[in-house]
Order: C-alpha cells, then sequence, then structure tokens
C-alpha cells in the first residue's frame, strides 16, 4: 500500500482535515485536531487519541460511534484528565517527545520525533459485533515482557496469553491462564525505543505475541471498552515509570514486610506457632513475621477465631510481638452463608452487601466455609462495610492480613468461579452507578477486595501502613496489596518459574511479590529447599509457604548443615535490609521495581549471550546470577554488564580487573541506563552453599549489623561497603518502619557519592533529607578495591584506617554526617 496522501494541513483547532487514501480498500481518516490530541473517523471507525503526558497517549474506540465510559479501575482519575501539550500535523500530532500519524483506515503510528517507529498499527482496530482485535507490526528486533506473573518464560515473544483469574492450584510452567489479569505489557526492542500498552479492559481478554503470525502483535476481547494507553519509553525503566504513575504507585510498605516470614497451611493452633517462633529464634533464623492461614479459623468462616485452638489471640499476639514477630492472618473474601451467629453475615446481609443472581437473590456457593456470599466490592459502600470486619482483628494485635481466594474461587463447579451473570452493582468512582455482569467484573474483584481491605485498615488507624497480600489483582492493584504467586509446586521448574514471575511483575507494577519458598504442592528435596531459600533471600517477599499434608518445610527440616547454609542467606537479607528498604522507598516514589532484569538498567545485557534466565537484579546495585540449570551441577557463564564489578561475598573485583570508569555523578535512582567499558564472563561452578552475587562498580552499598527482627534496632554503626566505578552513589533510607509519618516528613534519606582522584578516592554525603534522626551514630566505611595503606580525613581532620591488602580494603569509621560532609581517601 502506497502511503497516505493528505488533503488538507491543518490551520486551526478543530477543524476537520480529510484524508485520501492512495489505495481504494482502506477508509480515508479524517482528522479533527484537539487541543490534547486528535479525533479520527475512517469510516465506521470513530477513535480519539489523547496525550495525556509526553510519553503517554490513551486511545478510546468507540462502538457504534459511542465512547466507552470514561472511567477505571486501573487508571488514577488525575492521570486521566491529565493532559500534555500537543503540536498537530498533517497526519496526527507530537508531544515534547513522541509523533503520532494516523494512515489510511485510522492505523496509529507511534514514533520518536525524528521518525524512528515505535509502534505500528499493522491494521485499523478491527470490531465483529462485540469482540474486537488491535494488531501492531512485529519486527523480528522486539520482546515483550509484563502481564504479571504469567507462566511461560520471561520473554512472553512467540506466545498467547488470556486474562481471566483463575485459581490454579498446582499450575505447571506453562499454563495459563493463572490467578491474575494485568493486561499491561512492555516491549523492548523497537527501532524507536521501549514502550508499554496498557489495555484497560477488565473483560475477559487475550494477548498474542506473535504466535499465531510471527510478525504481528494482537490483542483484544470478545467484549468491553475498546481504550488503552501508550506509554513510551525510550528505556524501560521510563516506561515501568509512566506505568506507575498511571496507575499508582505501590505504598511503600512497612518494614517488616521485607524481613523473613514463615508460613504454613496451617499452623495449627497457639500453641503451634508459639512452637514454631521458639524454633526459629532457637536455631538464630531472623524473623519477621508467622502467618495464620484458614486453620485458625473457627470452621473456615473468615473474621472468626477457633476458640479451642486460638483461645486468646490478644495474648498470642503479645507474646509474639515481644519476640519481634508480627502474625498475619488470612481473611478470605467469601462470607459464610450462617443465619445467626455470625456477625459478617449478619451485618452484610443487613446492608444488602452481596453478589447477586439475576433473579436479585443472593449468589450462593461453596468455598472453604461451604455454603457463602460474596461481597460486592464493586460498590463503595460494601467496601466501606467490608472495611469495618478488620476492627477486631486489629484491636487484637494481628499486623497484617491475606486477601486469597479473590479470583473469586469456587468449589465444586468446572469454571472455578461464578457463574458470568451474577450481577455487580456497580457504584464506585467515576462510573456511572450500573449494574453490570461477572464477565465486566471477574478480572477485577479481587483487585476491588484489597481495596476494600486496605482503605478499611487505613480507615481504622489512619496512622499505620496497612500490610495486605493478594492471589488475585488486576492493573493498578499495587495500590492496595503486595502479591504472591499463588499455589506453585516444589519442583526445580518452578524455582525456575518463580525467579521470571517475580521478575515480570515488578515490570507489571508488583515490585512486593513472592513465590512459595519451598513450593506449596509436594515436597522440595533439601537441595531444592536450600536454593529456594538462597534465591528467595534476594527476592522482594520472602516466604516459606507450603499445603497441608505435604512434607514440613521449615529452614531446620534437613538437619544442621542445610539449616546453616539457610541461615546465612536469611541473616545476609537482614544485613542487606538499608539497602531493600532504600529500594521500596525508591519504589514508592517513582515506581522502580525492587527486582528487575539485568537488561533493565543495563540494555546490552539483553545480547550478550550467557543464559541469563534465572539472573536478575535487586535494584541496580546487586546482580543475582543463580545457576540457569539450579538443579544441574553444570558449570555456566555468568555475563556481567559493562562497567565493571565485584564479587560481593570477598569483595574483589570480578573477572578480569578493568580501569574504574568515573562519569558524571547522579543519584542512586536514576533510571537512566548506564554503560562504560567492556563487559565479562564469569565462569561458575554451581555449589549448593553458594549463590554468586555481584555489586556494580560504582555503587555504595549499606548494610547493618544482624538482627533477629527488623523490630530490633542493629547495634553498632552502619555498614557502608563502597565500590568504586563510575557513577558512584548510594542511598540510604531509614523511618519508623511501620507509620505514615514518613508521608509527613519524619523520615532520614541521604545520598552518598563517590569520586576517584589522581590520588585516591573522596566519598561526599549530601545534606540529608527528612526529619528523622536515624539508628546509626556511626558509620564502618569498607572501600573495596583499594591496594595498601591509606590516608583519610575527614572535613580536614585526619581518622584511623586499617588496610587489608589480601582483601583489597581500607576500612575505617566516620560519625555519621547529620549534614553534607566529605571523606577523602589517598594513597600514603
Ligand atoms: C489457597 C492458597 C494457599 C493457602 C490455601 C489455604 O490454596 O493459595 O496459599 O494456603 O488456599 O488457605
Amino acid at each position: 500500500m502506497k502511503r497516505l496522501i493528505l488533503a488538507a494541513l491543518l490551520t486551526t483547532a478543530a477543524l476537520p482535515l480529510s484524508a485520501t487514501a492512495a489505495t481504494a480498500t482502506p477508509q480515508a481518516a479524517v482528522l479533527t485536531a484537539q487541543r490534547d490530541g486528535v479525533e479520527v473517523t475512517a469510516g465506521a471507525l470513530k477513535m480519539r487519541l489523547i496525550a495525556l503526558a509526553d510519553g503517554v497517549v490513551r486511545v478510546r474506540i468507540a462502538r457504534d460511534g459511542a465512547y466507552p465510559e470514561d472511567a477505571s479501575w486501573a487508571v488514577l482519575p488525575e492521570q486521566r484528565k491529565a493532559r500534555a501539550t500537543v503540536t498537530a500535523t498533517a497526519d496526527g500530532f507530537t508531544t515534547a517527545s513522541l509523533r503520532v500519524r494516523i494512515g489510511a483506515g485510522g492505523a496509529i503510528t507511534f514514533e520518536t520525533l525524528d521518525g524512528k517507529v515505535i509502534s505500528a498499527d499493522a491494521a485499523p482496530v478491527a470490531i465483529d459485533g462485540k469482540s474486537f482485535t488491535l494488531r501492531k507490526s512485529l519486527p523480528i528486533t522486539e520482546h515483550f515482557y509484563g502481564l504479571g506473573d504469567k507462566t511461560g518464560g520471561l520473554d512472553r515473544r512467540g506466545k498467547e496469553f488470556v486474562d481471566w483469574n483463575t485459581d490454579a492450584f498446582g499450575f505447571t510452567s506453562a499454563d495459563d491462564p493463572i490467578y491474575k489479569s494485568i493486561p499491561f505489557f512492555l516491549s523492548t526492542g523497537a527501532p524507536g525505543g521501549s514502550y508499554g500498552i496498557l489495555l484497560d479492559n477488565t473483560y475477559r481478554t487475550w494477548f498474542d505475541f506473535g504466535h499465531r503470525d510471527a510478525d504481528t502483535l494482537t490483542f483484544g476481547g470478545p467484549d468491553g471498552p475498546i481504550d488503552y494507553y501508550f506509554v513510551a519509553g525510550p528505556s524501560l525503566a521510563e516506561v515501568t515509570r509512566r506505568y506507575a504513575d498511571l496507575t499508582g504507585h505501590a505504598p511503600l510498605a512497612p518494614k517488616w514486610a521485607l524481613g523473613y516470614q514463615q508460613s504454613r497451611y496451617s499452623y495449627m493452633s497457639a500453641d503451634e506457632i508459639r512452637e514454631i517462633a521458639r524454633h526459629l529464634r532457637a536455631d538464630r533464623v531472623p524473623t519477621d513475621v508467622i502467618w495464620m492461614d484458614i486453620d485458625y479459623q473457627d470452621r473456615n468462616r473468615p473474621f472468626t477465631t477457633n476458640p479451642t485452638t486460638f483461645p486468646d489471640l490478644p495474648k498470642l499476639t503479645a507474646d509474639m510481638k515481644a519476640q519481634g514477630i508480627k502474625l498475619v492472618a488470612i481473611t478470605d473474601l467469601h462470607i459464610a452463608k450462617v443465619e445467626t451467629g455470625y456477625a459478617p453475615y449478619t451485618s452484610g446481609k443487613r446492608g444488602d452487601e452481596f453478589v447477586k443472581n439475576p433473579d436479585g437473590t443472593d449468589y450462593v456457593a461453596p468455598v472453604w466455609p461451604g455454603a457463602s456470599v460474596f461481597p460486592d466490592f464493586t460498590q463503595t459502600k460494601s467496601r466501606t462495610w467490608w472495611g469495618t470486619l478488620y476492627k477486631g482483628f486489629l484491636e487484637d494485635g494481628i499486623a497484617g492480613f491475606w486477601n486469597d481466594m479473590n479470583e473469586p474461587a469456587i468449589f465444586n463447579t468446572p469454571t472455578k468461579t461464578m457463574p458470568l451473570d451474577t450481577v455487580h452493582r456497580i457504584a464506585s468512582d467515576d462510573f456511572a452507578p450500573r449494574t453490570g455482569d461477572h464477565r465486566e467484573i471477574h478480572n477485577v474483584y479481587g483487585m476491588q477486595n484489597t481495596r476494600a481491605t486496605y482503605d478499611g485498615l487505613l480507615k481504622l488507624r489512619p496512622n499505620e501502613r496497612p500490610f495486605v497480600m493478594t492471589r488475585a489483582s488486576y492493573a493498578g492493584g499495587q495500590r492496595y496489596a503486595v502479591t504472591w504467586t499463588g499455589d506453585n509446586s516444589a519442583t526445580w521448574d518452578h524455582l525456575k518459574l518463580s525467579v521470571q514471575q517475580i521478575i515480570n511483575l515488578g515490570l507489571s507494577g508488583f515490585a512486593y511479590s513472592a513465590a512459595d519458598v519451598s513450593g506449596f504442592a509436594g515436597g522440595p528435596s533439601p537441595d531444592l529447599l536450600t536454593r529456594w531459600f538462597e534465591i528467595g533471600a534476594f527476592t522482594p517477599v520472602f516466604r516459606d509457604h507450603s499445603a497441608t499434608g505435604t512434607p514440613r518445610v521449615e529452614p531446620w527440616v534437613d538437619g544442621p548443615d542445610h539449616l546453616a547454609i539457610r541461615r546465612r542467606f536469611v541473616e545476609e537479607r537482614y544485613r542487606l535490609m538499608p539497602y531493600f528498604y532504600a529500594l521500596a522507598d525508591q519504589n514508592s516514589r517513582f515506581g522502580d521495581p525492587i527486582v528487575r532484569p539485568v537488561f533493565y538498567d543495563y540494555p546490552s545485557a539483553a545480547s550478550m549471550g550467557c543464559n541469563q534466565s534465572m539472573a536478575f537484579t535487586l535494584g541496580k546495585a546487586l546482580l543475582i546470577a543463580p545457576p540457569p540449570s539450579p538443579e544441574s551441577p553444570q558449570t555456566y557463564d555468568v555475563c556481567l554488564p559493562a562497567g565493571g564489578w565485584y564479587d560481593y561475598w570477598t569483595g574483589l573485583r570480578a573477572g578480569t580487573p578493568e580501569a574504574a570508569t568515573t562519569g558524571p555523578i547522579q543519584s542512586a535512582t536514576q533510571a537512566v541506563p548506564t554503560e562504560h567499558a567492556k563487559s565479562e564472563r564469569v565462569l561458575e561452578t554451581p555449589r549448593l552453599d553458594r549463590l554468586p552475587v555481584f555489586v556494580r562498580a560504582g555503587t555504595i552499598l549499606p548494610r547493618q549489623p544482624l538482627v533477629q527482627s527488623t523490630a530490633q534496632t542493629p547495634s553498632g554503626p552502619l555498614m557502608l561497603d563502597i565500590y568504586p566505578g563510575g557513577e558512584c552513589s548510594g542511598t540510604l533510607y531509614e523511618d519508623d518502619g511501620t507509620t505514615l509519618g514518613y508521608q509527613r516528613g519524619a523520615f532520614f534519606r541521604q545520598t552518598v557519592r563517590c569520586a576517584a582522584t589522581a590520588a585516591g578516592v573522596t566519598v561526599t554525603f549530601d545534606g540529608k533529607e527528612g526529619s528523622l534522626a536515624p539508628w546509626w551514630k556511626q558509620i564502618a566505611v569498607t572501600l573495596h578495591g583499594w591496594q595498601g595503606p591509606g590516608r583519610v580525613t575527614q572535613n580536614g581532620a585526619s581518622l584511623g584506617a586499617e588496610s587489608d591488602v589480601s582483601a583489597q580494603t581500607l576500612r575505617f569509621t566516620i560519625a555519621a554526617p547529620g549534614k553534607a560532609a566529605r571523606v577523602t581517601i589517598e594513597k600514603n
């Protein structure tokens, strides 16, 4: 097809432009310039493209001439209202960084301003009855990520997926759909850079990344709004940040959520929980949380406690608190249909809070407690009612809550969920008050369940950070809950899958995620469990959990040798807590994932050639490189992106030392990828007690003395490891760990930088931000890559320093600088 020839040039906003196609088949597109984009008609097609920000364009496509309702469960209202400045062009418009062209038939092309294609329609939207299909060209260079924790490997290219939240007990590493629907994917490798697309449609949707036709990316659905958001990069980091802005940043979790968490379906009594806590403390496995699964309840009824096995919840939570352990309790959404003596049913029935059958009766179906009813979380008033149910457990001292089974899962039915014609009475946000059937609400039901929980907890304890864990969710669900990957299995395959799921969740907005360490179904071999602990220790949420009837998987179960390795990794996690917490702060402010694919910060890693299917970075600074085949003793190559790396465990340069490069010093939180000198390969021989971890040259890594729980204040100085290299920096972050005081300034944040000088290294502490005084009074600095003795001065005064020639370190301790300070290290 020849290029579209436009008949007229735009002169005034809102002046219709006629565009004539050079060929007869596609309908000519008529463009009407708008202040914020363009309206397009092409035959029966009518659509609006709205620039919400420089790199974000919303595409709304009308059906039968009518636009979908301007409402969303995913995209924040203020983001939908935001507008970028656009300049109308003959065939579309430009923003400060993007060119949008409309071709024949209304086909859309997104380009950079200098004409590199980011994404181009292969054909205009196709609408067939209620269903629709969007088709984009798929260059051979593109790869796809995101879509939440879907299985099938890290890269979505060549595969197809369906979004339909599904209780998927024992899912395999290829099953789809599973629990969540996050209809947002990201692409790398297009000529114009990375981009993402959020298809904001809560109905069942599907995505085909070149599976049926290698040259075409197609996605669509059988029903629902044709409403998508195009998010330009050009870096993957910028796409991720823009997506976080659109759908909401995950709130900063309580610090204890980053500690080790022990769970089991189920610890059967308060006594058993006490015994687990005793054992963890006796074995000195640092722990922050023990989880209470369904058996703590009375006959599986949510918001009850078994009076025999859990006779005194306040006493249990107090005893645990004394040991620095919090309790998280499951509170499933199904409410037992018990007519008398069960307050959640009585109050819910009184308020008419439950999902209906088409005939107006309450929909009733079996789940754990037997016959149950289901809150209509699409009504603001029902969410408010649900939130009040947490009052008692909060008063009893329960610290966090687990919303499970919220696909929603229904027993004894082949569909595993509600009938599609059940009725939800939508009365929320910008939606017109109306009913919607389960086809529309299914994928967003779990997210609204967590919203009700989160908002309810906040209302009950306005100054506490709520902690909610969910299984099902939708785009934007990170605003309310952390998540885990559901009922995985105790296999090596699932250990591999878990890494890929956590990476893709992070790219999909969910920075806080977990996979059950050990695998939920089945029983792990001792080696598998140990490896899972090692890798789990570097994932955002670190929870050991297993199914009823399976072998026990607490850290000690395989004897002292395995325990020693597992404990060592849990301990390392706690030493790294200041780094984890700074990453959590960074995530809440910018949306940067905590765990990332290596190519996120190091794009060239994608083409380095090693099998990187298990590699990931924790923030930008740490590269974790488990064996790509963790079950095999085969040696493997780790590809270290250009710039230089240190071995985390020895502190020595990894691979061949190269000249450290210095560049402009920027914030550690910067998302801009950096590339320096040559990259390296390191050959690794798998050993069960070793997990290769590398530190980027140019890192200032905060760590702390070992504690047994985040409730314990570390004693001694903060530890700061300096690994000289380009763009050398690190961030210290601290607050009280549990309240929202940090939002009112009660936090401590300080950026530390280092730079190579002719005589050595200078370390500068920026002025601090925030009003909180951190726990550390002193900072123990270890400068790596240092040969021989050194002379250290702080703001002119000299300090004692100890060098270790074999470790290539220089160590010294400074008083924690409350304001900007400079430390100079020079060769003696
Ligand atoms: C579901 C959850 C699992 C939990 C169990 C009992 O299978 O996915 O984690 O242990 O229900 O509540």
